[in-house]
């Protein structure tokens, strides 16, 4: 069977953080939720229910405007008393996220700090729980995968750069790209094969036995991109990967990207520095947990990028 085009897909999707004793907004959540995980359910045996998602929409819709006992009301057809004494803040960390990414992309991910972009890519990471709302990897409710398959189905299917690089200092970058085969059940044999083969191509060839402090920023995040791609994952999900490099090392690391992505790998990058953005083709702005624009490059950008 065909592999589907779109490979992740957001739908509505929302965090919120309730802090303090907010108990009006904490009873509301509670209600959508259990509206939630019913429509969930149904999801999974393939019959939504129209009534049910216009519903949780708009009990959702009412929440992030403040109005918990409306909201509240709306779910379960009981009253809530407002409360004077709630005191306390509600974060929507995300707010009703819809999103495609399909394969093939280089997408940045844009923003002020606090706009949600590291909670963006913990969803899309599936590294996270939204509040609300859907995340489909490969057409499938990522819902509807037992807790205990998740980190499974997490290994296959994403890879994880982070600005520190998150190496271990005491292994090779042989050693390091070597762990997530591990995991994935590989026998050391053909880890080491398959390793090198990744190490080959960030050109770490002759670099396989050096430790990440023989290693210049830069060659240690080329090993982290190793290690990223090694289970040949659907989607390479990055942090900030380029925020501890030079303006040199920035470019070194984005070229790699970019030839990676031309041979077919999908990127999706959380940055703050614009000429990180100008390589990728599609760039999405965050704003107070919502996406606020998109702009979509077709021209050569600046590390030679062609469309
Ligand atoms: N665990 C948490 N508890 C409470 N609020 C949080 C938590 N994590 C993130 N937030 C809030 O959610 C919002 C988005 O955070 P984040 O995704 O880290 O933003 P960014 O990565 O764009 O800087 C911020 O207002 C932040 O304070
Ligand atoms: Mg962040």
């Amino acid at each position: 069977m065909a592999e589907p085009d779109v490979i992740l897909k957001l739908n509505n999707l929302t965090k919120t953080y309730i802090l303090g004793s907010r108990k009006n907004a904490a009873r509301a959540q509670k209600a959508i939720q259990k509206l939630q995980k019913s429509y969930e359910k149904q999801l999974g045996k393939n019959q939504p229910d129209m009534i049910a998602e216009q519903l949780l929409q708009k009990a959702q819709e009412l929440f992030v405007n403040e109005k918990y006992e409306q909201s509240y009301r709306l779910v379960t057809g009981e009253n809530l008393q407002k409360r004077s004494k709630d005191r306390g803040s509600v974060v929507h960390a995300l707010n009703s996220v819809s999103l495609e990414i399909k394969r093939g992309e280089l997408v940045a991910i844009m923003g002020p700090s606090g706009s949600g972009k590291s909670t963006l890519l913990n969803m899309l990471g599936l590294l996270d729980e939204p509040t609300a709302g859907q995340i489909f990897l490969k057409g499938k409710s990522v819902t509807s995968i037992k807790n205990r398959d998740l980190p499974d189905v997490r290994s296959r299917e994403l890879g994880f750069v982070f600005q520190s690089f998150n190496l271990i200092p005491t292994l090779t970058a042989l050693e390091n790209v070597c762990l997530p085969l591990k995991y994935a059940g590989l026998r050391p044999r053909r880890r080491k094969e398959v390793a090198t083969l990744a190490l080959e191509r960030v050109g770490l060839a002759d670099r396989l036995h050096h430790t990440p402090n023989e290693l210049s920023g830069g060659q240690r995040q080329r090993v982290a991109i190793a290690r990223s791609i090694v289970n040949n994952p659907a989607i390479v999900l990055g942090d900030e990967l380029t925020g501890e490099l030079d303006s040199k090392m920035t470019a070194d690391v984005m070229k790699l990207v970019v030839s990676l992505n031309k041979k077919g790998q999908t990127f999706i990058i959380v940055t703050h520095n614009p000429d990180v953005a100008k390589v990728c083709r599609r760039v999405i702005y965050m704003r107070d947990g919502r996406i606020e624009k998109e702009t979509k490059r077709l021209t050569k950008g600046l590390y030679g990028y062609r469309q």
